[in-house]
């Protein structure tokens, strides 16, 4: 099991929790210092997605991790662990699996337009200062999509239904911290620009038209790329330029919406 200066420094292996987010943040809030302590669970009985939405989380099948993280930043600029977190899990996918995973905004992890994974960060913070990030992952690794319900099947994939074959969850998930270490100490390093030109070589989301749905707004656009925290800019049909910093993206090809 990979073990960074920072990230994993401190590994916590539970069979079964809610969920390993609100774990690791009673965990997080416990600590002096809770900077790369993992939590792992084989399952969770109530696993959290976005916006409310429940993330699906049978035992001995997949990943369900949360990695604490305390950078020495403000709270406002929290959104570049978003980024770090999702070039580390589509790298790790891309070099575990050899299949072209791909990046949409801001951290679904897609292999042939189907979700793999998801990424929840949750936030300590006030105004300015942020005490700790709770980065939560879920990667469907030997799941099989049929047991998905069935209104989202269509959406939903895993790594072993895309490659054919049952992989190795523990390797995989060193993959995936060695990249969290190695993308987390470039953001510290202060090399933001290498992570954002990272972040759209792997996005499948730049140049595609798209509609986005933010609360009760819905903005459509052409997506043409982030900025330089995150955000996603979309030129409207007016020509006008808009920046959104959070939303469930939709990608539409042909005015077919994927
Ligand atoms: C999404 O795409 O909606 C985000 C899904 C995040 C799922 C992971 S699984 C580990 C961690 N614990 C949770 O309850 N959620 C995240």
């Amino acid at each position: 099991m990979y073990r960074g200066d920072i990230i994993g420094r401190e590994i916590i292996f539970f069979d079964s929790v809610s969920s390993t987010n609100d774990t690791a943040i009673s965990i997080g809030r416990k600590r002096d210092n809770p900077d790369g302590i993992v939590i792992i669970a084989d399952e969770q009985s109530h696993g959290k997605g976005r916006f409310g939405k429940s993330w699906i989380s049978p035992p001995g099948v997949n990943l369900y991790f949360t990695v604490l993280l305390r950078p020495p930043m403000l709270s406002r600029n929290a959104s570049l662990l978003t980024l770090v977190s999702a070039v580390a899990v589509t790298t790790a996918i891309r070099d575990y699996t050899g299949l072209k995973a791909e990046i949409k905004w801001p951290n679904d992890i897609l292999i042939n337009g189907k979700k793999t994974a998801g990424i929840l960060i949750d936030m300590k913070s006030d105004r300015d200062s942020l005490y700790f990030l709770a980065v939560g992952i879920g990667v469907n690794v030997n799941m099989s999509p049929e047991i998905m319900p069935e209104d989202i099947r269509p959406h939903i994939t895993s790594l072993m239904a895309e490659t054919g074959k049952s992989l190795d969850k523990i390797t995989l998930l060193s993959q995936i911290l060695a990249e969290l270490e190695n993308h987390y100490k470039i953001l510290l390093n202060g090399n933001k620009m290498a992570l954002i030109d990272e972040w759209l070589r792997l996005s499948s989301t730049i140049g595609s038209k798209v509609k986005v749905q933010n609360q009760d707004r819905i903005i459509s656009g052409t997506a043409k790329g982030i900025d330089e925290t995150g955000q996603l800019i979309i030129r409207l049909a007016s020509g006008n330029l808009e920046t959104v910093s959070a939303g469930e993206v939709t990608i539409l090809k042909d005015n077919i919406s994927l």
